[in-house]
């Protein structure tokens, strides 16, 4: 048995994300799967049969009609993640929300309410919001600007984890002799006054079995990968290939331990879509004819505006260079804009052959027979070009083949667990439990029993 195994997310975006906007023709798609929670339970149930870690529920807070469809009408990921608390037992359920637009005691609450709801299995995937638009919908007259986003968001999840370390364990004795429920003396407030929070606390929610939530971020700017060093026990991002994700993978690793982090404790999980068929041509084949069904000019070309704050590219002339417009992104979706703007000039491309590259069918690396694929998501671990895969669920048909065909493979070479280590996410992630910093300072000042002792508690007077 290899002692490191592979971490595994699913990723579901319904009817269809971001490049997928024909995704819901698939007769196996209810048209209503974005917003229909029972189509949810299914995936998480398919998703925990087959021991995946987590499935991940992405958000935003913007759209257009030229959004993908998932992102037109979906459902609000805690109220669906508690839905998903109560129909599973072991998976791990992580939302996307952003430091941007909501507030660390609302959040905080919010979490440790699924954290107690599901056991300790909820994870947050930390963002700022690419979204520039999602101002207008939060009284703000413009998104902020990268280092403000990130210095808040940083605040924002110290102050999190402040408040849910306001409960000490212990801090409800419940003993009905002695009439005592709250041991006030772990109770504890935050009184956190900062740049742009000031939050006295206490929260009024207690711990879960794992602590805290699990800590996931998602952001690949200069910027974005210190945040993740500083505080990402798990890593969300993409990787093209194998030597660019063996890149970010020792990039984000060194980052963490310059900030005396164990790198191990920060899992990467890039994102990725699998096609499997019975040969490798087999399935070359499906993933061709997935992608064409996915075509569609003009949808591409109204896409390509969100990571530039939504800027309308039919205004331009298809025929003439990639337009000079990498200012609009600024304050959005500055790193994957770049990407795009580097591909044009680089190779001298019109608008129209930008759109054409960014969208058209091209052969993607987890794509074979059961073996193959197996082997490709192997050699990536292997090589250390990531620590699990966040696997995008799409079509149903092509989820099945994965899990019934693929999944085995990995397992029988023990790269991939066959049970469950724990009913919590950290325990099945090997992520350790933080201690609460006021137990841990008691047992620094010598006044704390070893951990897991009973606190007996002086009668009230
Ligand atoms: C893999 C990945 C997943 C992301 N998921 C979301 C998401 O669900 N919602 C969202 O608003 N932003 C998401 N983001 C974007 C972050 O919000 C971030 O602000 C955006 O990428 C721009 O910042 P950057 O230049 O640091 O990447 C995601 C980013 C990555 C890399």
């Amino acid at each position: 048995m290899s002692s490191r195994q592979i971490k595994l997310g699913a990723v579901t975006m319904g009817v269809g994300g971001p490049g997928h906007h024909y995704q819901w023709l698939d007769p196996e798609i209810p048209g209503d799967a974005s917003v229909n929670v029972n189509w949810y339970i299914e995936q998480a149930r398919l998703a925990e049969a087959a021991k995946f870690d987590l499935i991940f529920i992405v958000d935003s807070q913007f759209i257009t009609p030229d959004s993908p469809p998932h992102y037109l009408n979906r459902l609000e990921p805690m109220t669906l993640l508690a839905a998903l608390a109560v129909t599973t037992r072991h998976l791990g359920l992580v939302a996307t929300m952003t430091t941007s637009y909501n507030n660390p005691f609302n959040l905080a609450r919010r979490l440790a309410s699924l954290e107690l709801i599901s056991g300790g299995r909820a994870g947050w995937n930390v963002v700022t919001s690419g979204d520039a638009g999602a101002a207008g919908n939060f009284s703000r007259d413009e998104h902020y600007d990268y280092d403000t986003r990130y210095a808040r968001g940083l605040e924002f999840v110290q102050v999190a984890q402040g408040l849910w370390d306001s409960y000490e364990e212990g801090a409800f004795p419940r003993d009905r002799q002695r009439r005592t429920f709250l041991d006030p003396a772990r109770l504890h407030a935050l009184h956190h006054k900062g740049t742009h929070f000031s939050v006295v606390g206490p929260l009024n929610v207690s711990r879960s079995p794992q602590g805290q939530p699990v800590i996931f971020q998602a952001g690949d700017s200069e910027q974005g990968r210190d945040l993740g060093a500083a505080i990402g026990e798990g890593i969300f991002t993409h990787a093209a290939s194998i030597e660019a994700g063996q890149a970010f993978y020792a990039d984000i690793k060194s980052r963490a331990a310059a900030k005396g982090r164990d790198p191990d404790h920060v899992v990467v999980m890039p994102g990725v879509s699998v096609f499997v068929g019975d040969t490798d041509a087999g399935a070359r084949e499906i993933e061709r004819e997935l992608q064409l069904a996915d075509q569609d000019f003009d949808r591409a070309l109204g896409e390509l505006g969100r990571p530039f704050a939504w800027h309308d590219f039919r205004q331009y002339d298809l025929d003439a260079p990639f337009p000079d417009v990498l200012h609009v992104a600024e304050r959005g979706f500055r790193t994957q804009a770049e990407k795009i703007v580097q591909l044009a000039t680089d190779n001298n491309l019109t608008l129209r052959e930008t759109v054409h590259r960014l969208s058209a069918p091209r052969p993607t690396p987890f794509a074979g027979s059961p073996e193959t694929v197996a082997n490709e998501m192997q050699r990536w671990f292997e090589e250390r070009a990531l620590d699990g895969y966040n696997i995008h669920i799409g079509h149903p048909a092509q989820f099945r083949r994965f899990t019934h065909d693929v999944l085995p493979i990995l397992r029988e070479r023990g790269l991939l667990r066959t049970e469950y280590e724990s009913g919590t996410l950290r325990g099945n992630l090997g992520i350790p439990v933080p201690e609460n910093r006021h137990t841990l300072a008691r047992r620094a000042a010598g006044a704390e029993p070893a951990r897991g002792s009973v606190h007996e508690l002086m009668p009230m007077a």
